[in-house]
Order: structure tokens, then C-alpha cells, then sequence
């Protein structure tokens, strides 16, 4: 029985994982995907990791340094859902990218190492989700190993994240003593069974608390402690949807990502709970995922998703409505209308021409047709999406060239890496010099390595004593006029236009900002 759009928009759950670093992302990727049936076999996506071809870790920094820099897609069907689940670089230095695809998703799922709680990168993250009201679902991971007591757990997140956290499953004992979770939505405990890696476990439930059977299986010690803390749960705050909605709660789950455990109630509650694609603002109005006509946005540009062709894909999110092959989009800030004939799906380890989508869903066009991040697509409304921000940059290089022949394609290459985000690129207002611009030095490696494999140019990053950005405007003309005038040589102009104001020191923007009170310093620009 084919479902109608509206049931096929409220049955989608589009959401990112975020973590720290080696909390465990990946491994609870790939079990997912595993539960979700998008994979045979556990492996599948660290193997992924050393093929080239295939979505993620595609570039040669990667590789060499062993880091995930790209986000890719992974679309499946759980349990009459429609699951998104968007990976998110892990690295500091890609934070812009990471801001952007949480621009594109419902929800989020923030893996804990509970030995560790909150890291630094899990609280960056966790910032930007608060940004943007995202609904968070947490996961402590690595119960196998000797972790943090889970009430002190919970409580370093409370108290580090300002968020409360909800137990949907509660841990019995931990490293070597560890014996499963009591599962507080379906009231049995699940017996933890350590596997061999890549097999799915069976699953030993119990559900009677109080006849002696889990007394009998784990010692009456471990089942006093599990009832007497089960009966402190009691006393908590119970789970609230508009409360989570809202980002204040968390739902909270314990297991061991790498044994497979804890991911299947993880997953079984997640696509209950998780929010149904959720409205988007535009500069005129907010757009609802049920509207009929399609709209969506550019969240992300990928490269080289296919080496040998050195291709450029655009990651559109579906804001409302519904896709079909052909249809014909209205490029808005282009003003051109083009027909899509080959948007592509990421389904797990495959990409397939999309027949259709749906509101939530993410699909892949190609960039011929000079689509940036942050471009509306839509089906003849002007629209123009707000809360896609690219970040001051806080790192300068200068490109010098090692072959003087080739400043064309420097330049060509500079552009269009930094139209896809890789770094920003500033034009001076006088003079000759492009200044590359970036949040994380990897951005650096990235353009570099790109710069020699896409474009055969060979340049070196010099350093440059600059050390803060800002985008400058002003609400009277004339005094923007007259602060150019004064400050021609500190400034520039960004890939889309925009006036920037380049300093060495955040003490010098401090006193730039003194002396001229007419003129705003923006942190961020809209992109
Ligand atoms: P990341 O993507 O967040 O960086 O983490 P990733 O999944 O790569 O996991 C980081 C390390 O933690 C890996 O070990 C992984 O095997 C391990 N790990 C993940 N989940 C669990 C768990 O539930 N329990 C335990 N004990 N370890 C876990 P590695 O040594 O870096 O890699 P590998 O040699 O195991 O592949």
C-alpha cells in the first residue's frame, strides 16, 4: 500500500550523531546501521574508511592522517520509519561543517564515553544544538569498561550541558561486572552478552524484578543495588516530549556500542520519540514540512564523492513537499529553473537515483548547476533560508604559488573551495593578495592537498600577521564610506561580496570597534 506524502513526511527521522572524538561514533553508526538492516555485517563502515571511492574519508588528508573530515548520509527504513542519520566530522577543525549539517537535521544522538562524561568537543557541540533548539538523545557508550558511577554520569551532563537527563535505560554494574540494562519503557532488564565483534546478539530478557529469577541470575547484592536505584529513578522528573522538544531533556541510555548492546532500545526509542521533520524559517516566512510544493536548502558541498570524477555534490535538505525525477526547480538566488533528472539517495554503502523523496529527506545534486551552501531550491517562491552562518575565521594564510604559471587555477580553485565552505577566501580591496581564511588549520591541509589533485596547482600557506575577521556594515551609507576610506588596506571582500575587515590581534578589532561606533562588527554572516 503506497503511502500518502503527509503519512511519508511524518514517518521520516532525520537526525546527526555527535561526539567526541573515540567516544565511539562510528562503531554506534555502524550498529545501527546493522539494526537497521542497511549493512550485513559490522565492519562494513570502518571498511568503508580505507576505500577511497566510497562516501566518507575520500580525501587524502584523510587518509593520511586518519580522521574523518566529510559528512556523509546514511538513509534506511526501521520499524516502518523513514531514518536520515547524517555523520558529522569529528574533528574541531571542521566545526563550520559540522554547524551546517546540524542545520539540516530534527535531532541529534550525542555519544558519551561514560568513563570520560562530557569532553570538549561534546560541549562545542552540544552549544550549537542549543543554538538551534535541536532535541538531543544521549548515549553512553563503553559500559563493558570501568566507567563513571551512572548517577555521577548524569550529573556531569546536568551540570556541564544545562540539560536534564531522562534514563531510558538504566546500567546494572559496569566493566567486568557489567550484566545489562533494565529497560524502563518496556519494564525488563536485557542481559548483557558480550559478542564476537559483527554478530548481532540474541537478546535475554527478564521482566519480573521481584520472583527471584534475577536474584538467581546475577546475585541478590547486584539485584538489591539495581531495585534500590531503579526506585531513586523513581523520584525524577518524568519524560516530558515538549520538554525534550525544547532541548531541555535529554533521554538517556546506557550500553556498549562495540558488543552491540543497549543499541537496539537506543534505536527502538529514538524513532519513536525522535521529532517528525520540523518547520524551517526564511526571511519571509516559516516553512512547513507539509506544505505541497517542494523547497528545500544547500547544506553541504562534498567533493571527489566519486574520484574519478572529481565531482561536486550539493546535500540539499528537503524543507517541505516532495521530490520527483524530472521535476523542475527553481534555482532562487540564480533565478533560473533547471530540471532534475539525476538527484542522487544515500542509502548505507550505495547511491541510488532518487524516484522520490520527501520532506526530511537529503538528496544529492550535482553542482553544475552552481549551487552553494545556503542556495534555496523551490518550485517558483523566492525563498531565502536563514540560519546557515559562516563564522568569523580566526586562522590566515597567504596562497603563494610554486608555479607562477598557474595563478589562474589558483585562483579558480580558491574560489570555488571556498564557495563549497572548504575555508574563506577575501579579495582585498587593494592590492593583490588573496587571504584564505579558516577556523581549524586542518582547513589548510584540505585545500592544500585539493589544490594539487583537483586543480594541479602546487602552493604553500604562508603565514600573514592578521588574526581576527569581521564582516563590517552600517545602517547610514555614508559613514561605511567613510571607514573604507580610512581603512582601505584592512579590507576585503568575501566570495560572496560581503565587506570584511581583517586585523592581526582581537585587542586591534577591540579598538577598531572603540573608535567607530557607527559601524557593526559581525562575528557571523548569513551565508
Ligand atoms: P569515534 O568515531 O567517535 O571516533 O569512535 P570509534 O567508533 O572509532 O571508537 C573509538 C574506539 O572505541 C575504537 O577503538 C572502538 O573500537 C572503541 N569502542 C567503541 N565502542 C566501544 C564499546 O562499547 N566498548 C569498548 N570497550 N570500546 C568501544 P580503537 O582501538 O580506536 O579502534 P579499533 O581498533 O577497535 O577499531
Amino acid at each position: 500500500m503506497s503511502l500518502s506524502p503527509q503519512q511519508e513526511i511524518n514517518r521520516r527521522r532525520t537526525f546527526a550523531i555527535i561526539s567526541h572524538p573515540d567516544a565511539g561514533k562510528t562503531t554506534i553508526t555502524e550498529k545501527l546501521l546493522l539494526f537497521g538492516g542497511a549493512i550485513q555485517m559490522a565492519g562494513a563502515v570502518r571498511g568503508r574508511r580505507n576505500d577511497r571511492s566510497t562516501t566518507s574519508d575520500f580525501l587524502k588528508v584523510e587518509q593520511e592522517r586518519g580522521i574523518s573530515v566529510s559528512s556523509a548520509v546514511m538513509s534506511f527504513d526501521y520499524k516502518e520509519r523513514a531514518v536520515n542519520l547524517l555523520d558529522t566530522p569529528g574533528h574541531e577543525d571542521f566545526s563550520e561543517d559540522t554547524y551546517r549539517v546540524l542545520t539540516a537535521v530534527d535531532s541529534a544522538l550525542m555519544v558519551l564515553d561514560a568513563a570520560k562524561g562530557v569532553e570538549t568537543r561534546t560541549q562545542a557541540l552540544m552549544d550549537v544544538c542549543r543554538l538551534r533548539t535541536t532535541p538531543v538523545v544521549s548515549f553512553a557508550n563503553k559500559m563493558d569498561r570501568e566507567a563513571l558511577d551512572p548517577f555521577e554520569l548524569m550529573e556531569n551532563v546536568e551540570e556541564k550541558l544545562k540539560i536534564s537527563c531522562i534514563p531510558f535505560t538504566w546500567p546494572i554494574g559496569m566493566g567486568r561486572t557489567f550484566e545489562g540494562v533494565y529497560d524502563l519503557r518496556n519494564k525488563r532488564v536485557v542481559f548483557y552478552q558480550p559478542t564476537e565483534r559483527g554478530k548481532a546478539n540474541a537478546q535475554v530478557y527478564i521482566e519480573n524484578l521481584e520472583d527471584g529469577t534475577l536474584d538467581d541470575l546475577i546475585g541478590k547484592g547486584k539485584a538489591d543495588t539495581l531495585r534500590e536505584e531503579l526506585e531513586l529513578l523513581e523520584v525524577l522528573d518524568p519524560f516530558d516530549p515538549d520538554a525534550f522538544a525544547r532541548g531541555e531533556q535529554s533521554p538517556f541510555f546506557f550500553g556498549s556500542a562495540i558488543n552491540n548492546f543497549g543499541v537496539r532500545e537506543l534505536l527502538d526509542a529514538f524513532v519513536d520519540i525522535a521529532p517528525m521533520p520540523q518547520s524551517r524559517s526564511t526571511l519571509t516566512r516559516e516553512v512547513e514540512p507539509h506544505e505541497e510544493k517542494f523547497s528545500g536548502f544547500v547544506f553541504k558541498i562534498q567533493a571527489n564523492l566519486d574520484k574519478a570524477h572529481h565531482d561536486r555534490m550539493a546535500f540539499v535538505r528537503i524543507t517541505s513537499g516532495r521530490y520527483e525525477r524530472r521535476m523542475k526547480l527553481r534555482h532562487v538566488r540564480l533565478g533560473r529553473d533547471f530540471s532534475v533528472k539525476n538527484a542522487t539517495t544515500f542509502l548505507a554503502q550505495d547511491r541510488v537515483v532518487t524516484e522520490e523523496a520527501f520532506a526530511g529527506d537529503i538528496i544529492g545534486l550535482h553542482t553544475h548547476s552552481g549551487l552553494k551552501v545556503g542556495d534555496a531550491l523551490t518550485q517558483g517562491e523566492e525563498l531565502k533560508f536563514t540560519g546557515i552562518p559562516a563564522f568569523a575565521p580566526e586562522l590566515f594564510r597567504r596562497a603563494r604559488l610554486l608555479d607562477p604559471m598557474k595563478s589562474k587555477s589558483l585562483v579558480k580553485g580558491l574560489e570555488q573551495l571556498s564557495e563549497e565552505g572548504a575555508a574563506q577566501l577575501f579579495r582585498p580591496l587593494e592590492g593583490a593578495d588573496y587571504i584564505l581564511g579558516a577556523l581549524g588549520d586542518l582547513q589548510f591541509d584540505v585545500i592544500r592537498s585539493r589544490l594539487e589533485a583537483e586543480y594541479k596547482v602546487r602552493a604553500i600557506f604562508e603565514t600573514v600577521p592578521l588574526g581576527a575577521a569581521r564582516w563590517v556594515t552600517a545602517e547610514d551609507p555614508e559613514a561605511l564610506e567613510k571607514f573604507k576610506r580610512e581603512n582601505r588596506h584592512r579590507l576585503f571582500t568575501d566570495i560572496a561580496g560581503n565587506l570584511t575587515y581583517l586585523v592581526q590581534s582581537q585587542w586591534a578589532l577591540d579598538y577598531a570597534a572603540q573608535q567607530n561606533p557607527e559601524i557593526n562588527f559581525h562575528a557571523t554572516m548569513e551565508i
